[in-house]
């Protein structure tokens, strides 16, 4: 049974037993008219897709594997903050599911004791320089055991950090309120004025020094925490602020 407090968000929800991915078919749903808030969601995948093109782990019953399906009158430049939004909902709608306090690694991943525990994935469907729909793509590692040897460093499970298994069906309905809390504050202004703050609290990082790479080459700064724009905005050490835009750039602590 549901208690999902919603107005649109996963009114209708397409489940899999088992799918490619479920990006692949929020897309298709989204190609065929299916309505803002459309939820695709998978016991299992068997090509979950990471970004970057990595692939993303999947395996049955022990993950939250879900995408929404997004109708937003906003402008495409606007859409990659969606997945910003979408890092806060699910910090939170973790917390208030099982009491677990995550962080956001900028711009849209959560990491418990510094590994991951969620990644997003947010794909857009264009038409005449226009949004036609947006899809965000959550993974959640809840109750897995044991990762792969060469995950083992970086990726872990709400279970291995703490012990105790989760219902992920509470965690999916938590996500979905938060992110229709959320998304109604960040299309009024279509920036992340009204949530910055909010999400610099949960930034991890916040106030230390990180190490920058992107294509340019590799540097160290200061995180002083996210633009109204989605930007992360670090201070080098000569005392110049500059803001890193999100896209082949990878952000870690030192
Ligand atoms: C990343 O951190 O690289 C993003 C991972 C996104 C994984 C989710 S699982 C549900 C949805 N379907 C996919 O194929 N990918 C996303």
């Amino acid at each position: 049974e549901s208690s999902l407090k919603t107005r649109w968000a996963g009114k209708e929800i397409h489940y899999f037993d088992r799918t490619d991915s479920t990006n692949i078919q929020a897309r298709l749903a989204g190609e065929a008219g299916a309505s803002h808030g459309t939820l695709a969601v998978a016991e299992i995948q068997d090509g979950g897709r990471g970004r970057r093109g990595r692939n993303w782990i999947s395996p049955a019953g022990v993950g939250v594997w879900m995408s929404l399906l997004l109708r937003p009158e906003i402008s495409p430049v606007s859409a990659s903050m969606l997945t910003l939004v979408m890092a806060l909902a699910a910090q939170k709608g973790i917390k208030e599911a099982t009491g677990i306090e995550s962080q956001i690694k900028w711009p849209n991943d959560l990491v418990l004791n510094k590994k991951k525990i969620c990644g997003i994935l947010t794909e857009m469907g264009t038409e005449f320089m226009e949004i036609k729909y947006v899809v965000i793509g959550t993974g959640i590692n809840v109750n897995q055991e044991e990762f792969p040897e060469e995950l083992r460093k970086t990726a872990t499970s709400l279970y291995l950090e703490t012990g105790k298994k989760y219902h992920r069906s509470r965690i999916i309905e938590r996500i979905l309120e938060a992110l229709e809390e959320y998304y109604g504050i960040f299309v009024k202004t279509e920036d992340m004025s009204a949530l910055l703050e909010e999400y610099n609290e949960k930034l991890v990082n916040q106030g230390q020094e990180v190490c920058v790479l992107d294509p340019k080459g590799e540097y160290r700064g200061l995180c002083q925490g996210i633009t109204k724009t989605g930007g992360l905005l670090v201070e080098l050490s000569d005392g110049t602020v500059t803001e890193v835009i999100s896209g082949e750039v990878s952000v870690r602590g030192v």
